[in-house]
């Protein structure tokens, strides 16, 4: 693996600068967005609708640091939402934008106001398609069903696996021809399906054909297809003629529109979290530096997924250098972030900079043991940072009483 650098995708928006005089400036823990790394995962996904006429949208889930909604909204089609707050988000902040939404289940006690916001509205069972899919269409809406192809193309993390055995997301083959009816296919306008993670576009094309394979009698009298997320389209290794040999054969197959709703793509490599060491402990020869940052608050993904966040200027895979177990100073046992190997030793003081760091963190962190909130900063092209927001106390208090 070797040392992270501005040379590695997770750090190249900061190759123009000196990181350490650039980030050291901010009080930590900070979320740092990078506009220019966004803008340009924004003009490969452009480019892709361009040339494809596929849509893409924003799946908030993943990013929804709205400030940066006028910029993506130059790229996007618009959002994909996971519930009634998240659609009403990408209506009031991307409005020139479709909204697009799929739930689990929906609520009766929000699926009035939901209609003020949505564009398409995706259900996941015939069950609900029946219950309020009469009322969207009355109201104009397009309808449509997540599907579920039972095709397992992720080995290691069943938690992000839809086509795992057992799992409530969309409507396998079986169950729709035990609950479809001809009145209910009626109000279809199109098939959703989201099974893939962090994947290249070889899991999609398998995917695609595990579609075709259940529900390819359906597709021709559908209007679109929603190929869902985890598509990781802007990763510099991502294979995007395979993705598009997919899009344009759904396109000629069944005369669909196809929407893609990555979350992760479009904020990939666009953010920095920015910490520091605030004392280093030992303990039976392992040295452990304690942050002023929390994987279980900040990173959530890192305990959740698992997975292990790279850092500049040390190796995610220790071997030579000085080894340093990095953690954060709650309660939690586990509240690590991992093993890693730095070039330089680790001091009180210094500043830790995590990469990749603009997806499933604002949108996902908690305030457990009091944590403050770190907040989220902008850095635009010419190396200006500025404060997008201003959490404290008051923001922890207002969640736990009046
Ligand atoms: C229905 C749906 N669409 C889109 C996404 C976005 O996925 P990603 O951020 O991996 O691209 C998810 C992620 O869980 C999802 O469940």
């Amino acid at each position: 693996m070797g040392y992270k650098t501005t040379k590695d995708p997770q750090f190249a928006g900061l190759s123009r600068y000196d990181p350490q005089a650039l980030l050291g400036q901010l009080p930590t823990p900070a979320y740092v967005i990078d506009q220019e790394r966004l803008r340009e995962n924004g003009q490969v996904l452009a480019a892709l609708a361009r040339r494809t006429g596929c849509r893409v949208l924003l799946a908030q889930k993943a990013f929804s640091n709205y400030d940066f909604y006028p910029l993506l909204s130059q790229y996007l089609a618009g959002t994909e939402a996971s519930g009634l707050y998240e659609a009403r988000l990408g209506r009031e902040e991307m409005p020139q934008g479709e909204v697009h939404v799929f739930c689990g289940a929906y609520r009766a006690d929000e699926f009035e106001e939901l209609l003020q916001y949505a564009d398409h509205i995706v259900f996941n069972s015939v069950h609900q398609l029946k219950a309020f899919g009469p009322r969207g269409r009355a109201a104009g809406k397009i309808l449509g069903l997540r599907v579920n192809p039972e095709c397992s193309t992720q080995e290691g993390h069943a938690i992000y696996d839809p086509c795992a055995p057992g799992s409530r997301m969309g409507v396998t083959r079986n169950v729709w021809d035990r609950e479809m009816d001809r009145d209910t296919l009626e109000l279809l306008d199109g098939l959703h399906f989201h099974t893939l993670c962090e994947q290249n576009s070889d899991d999609l094309k398998t995917t695609l054909a595990a579609v075709e394979e259940k529900f390819g009698d359906i597709l021709p009298r559908m209007k679109w297809l929603n190929m869902g997320g985890g598509h990781h389209i802007t990763r510099p290794d991502y294979d995007l003629a395979t993705l598009e040999g997919c899009i344009r054969r759904a396109q000629q197959t069944w005369g669909v529109t196809v929407y893609l709703e990555p979350g992760e793509a479009v904020a990939l490599n666009a953010g920095y979290f920015v910490s520091r060491v605030l004392d280093v402990v030992e303990n039976g020869g392992t040295q452990i530096a304690i942050l002023d940052a929390s994987a279980a608050c900040h990173m959530p993904d890192v305990l959740e997924m698992p997975y292990q966040p790279p850092i500049l200027g040390a190796d995610t895979e220790p071997g030579e250098g000085h080894l340093f177990r990095l953690a954060g100073p709650t309660c939690l046992a586990g509240d690590v972030v991992g093993d890693y190997a730095f070039e330089t030793p680790l001091a009180a003081g210094d500043l830790v900079l995590f990469g990749d760091m603009a997806i499933y963190t604002t949108c996902k962190n908690n305030t457990f043991n009091g944590m403050p909130l770190p907040d989220i900063w902008k850095l635009d092209r010419a190396g200006n940072l500025t404060r997008l927001t201003r959490f404290g106390y008051e923001d922890f208090k207002l969640r736990l009483g009046r």
